[in-house]
């Protein structure tokens, strides 16, 4: 279970962490909705041990800023950016390291910092962080420069993944960028990821940005999309070949394939335009690949396309695909490109 949970927890007896995770804010009774937001901008860096001075200042500050009354956007989807209150002992155990390195080019390596480590070596990716297997170099390239000129950013300011993902940028050099792209754009992308419409779903706790499942009784699922890898353990040993569920709402599969195909009436614009015949991208589509791709990935892109927090050049097209949409309908989307095969 998340440490910080457990602390807010036996602090105030909180509900289970799992409901304010899921914005479930009458269940928290509005204090574990305020604490997540507040607490999130203090989440442990891969330098920061946590002490228990940290634990106490958070619950300060958070407890004041409850008492002036500060409220998060009622409607932030918090479901989509999991915490991680124990990345260092994580990120440290032995168990983290990738297991397998085939022939890396340059911008590879078992550091860290390296693309590989993050995007796994066959670059199918994992839930938190985005599948580069297959993408055009171009994007990628593109991609890595609107990270580090800060024009891309999580809806969530200050979400850990996306930060490391700037930090991993800041020292590579171009030439290193390039290579990374092109090894990359090579690789086949593979799906690793069911998705189910399922209206309650198993127990599942915050992990390590992502969900866990944990003993308990089902939980509704609502309108959110509940993600975690079928084998915790080998999410953990970021085993490339891990596989994922993704619970998502009942009828969202059918109703994103709607939306995608006609656009609802010029409510948005049929996806397939620009990203390619049953969304597999292409030599002459504009956007990349989104079919089998992790839906709660897709689900922030959209959702930072509306808020703005991804706002480079190239993404304008989305602005206007985005802009009369609702957190469901994004959710249907996300769940229609997922099922579909890469
Ligand atoms: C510490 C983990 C980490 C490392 C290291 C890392 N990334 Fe990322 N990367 C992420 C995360 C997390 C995201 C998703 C961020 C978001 O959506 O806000 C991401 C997103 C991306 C995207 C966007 C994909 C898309 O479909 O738009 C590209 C491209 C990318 N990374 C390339 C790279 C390259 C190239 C390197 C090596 C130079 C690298 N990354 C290193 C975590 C990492
Ligand atoms: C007019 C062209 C256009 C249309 C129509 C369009 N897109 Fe896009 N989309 C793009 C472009 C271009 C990008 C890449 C933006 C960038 O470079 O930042 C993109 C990026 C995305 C991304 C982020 C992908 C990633 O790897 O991070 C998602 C998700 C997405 N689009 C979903 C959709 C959906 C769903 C629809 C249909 C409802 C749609 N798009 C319709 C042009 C379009």
């Amino acid at each position: 279970m998340c440490l910080m949970a457990t602390i807010w927890s036996s602090a105030w007896s909180l509900p289970d962490p799992v409901l304010w995770a899921r914005g479930n804010v009458a269940a928290a009774k509005g204090v574990g909705a305020i604490a997540i937001r507040i607490i999130e901008p203090y989440t442990l860096t891969e330098s920061t041990v946590p002490t228990s001075k940290h634990r106490l200042l958070k619950i300060v500050v958070a407890a004041g800023a409850f008492a002036a009354g500060v409220s998060p956007a009622s409607d932030f989807p918090e479901w989509a950016y999991p915490s991680c209150a124990a990345l260092k002992a994580r990120s440290t155990s032995d168990q983290a390291r990738p297991v397998s390195v085939p022939v890396p080019p340059r911008a590879l390596s078992p550091d860290k910092k390296a693309c590989g480590y993050c995007h796994l070596q066959d670059g199918n990716g994992r839930p938190e962080n985005a599948k580069l297997a297959g993408l055009p170099a171009s994007y990628i390239i593109a991609q890595v420069r609107a990270f580090r000129a800060q024009q891309r950013k999580a809806a969530q300011p200050g979400w850990l993944p996306t930060r490391l993902m700037v930090d991993a940028t800041t020292d590579v050099t171009d030439e290193a960028i390039a290579s990374a792209a092109d090894y990359f754009s090579r690789q086949p992308a593979k799906s690793f990821v069911r998705v189910i419409e399922q209206s309650r779903v198993p127990a599942h706790v915050v992990s390590c940005f992502i969900f866990a499942a944990s003993p308990g009784s089902e939980l509704s699922l609502g309108s959110t999309i509940v993600e975690l890898p079928v084998d915790d353990a080998r999410f953990e040993r970021r085993d490339p070949h891990a596989t994922y569920i993704a619970f998502v709402p009942r009828g969202s599969i059918e109703r994103g394939r709607r939306l995608a195909l006609t656009g609802d009436q010029g409510r948005t614009q049929p996806c397939a335009t620009c990203h390619g015949p049953a969304l597999k991208g292409g030599k002459d589509s504009p956007g990349p690949a989104l079919a089998g791709r992790f839906p709660t990935y897709l689900f922030r892109q959209l959702y930072a396309f509306q808020t703005g927090a991804r706002r480079e050049d190239a993404a304008q097209p989305m602005q206007s695909v985005v802009a009369q949409l609702t957190q469901q309908d994004m959710i249907d989307l996300a769940a229609y490109a997922a099922s579909e095969a890469p």
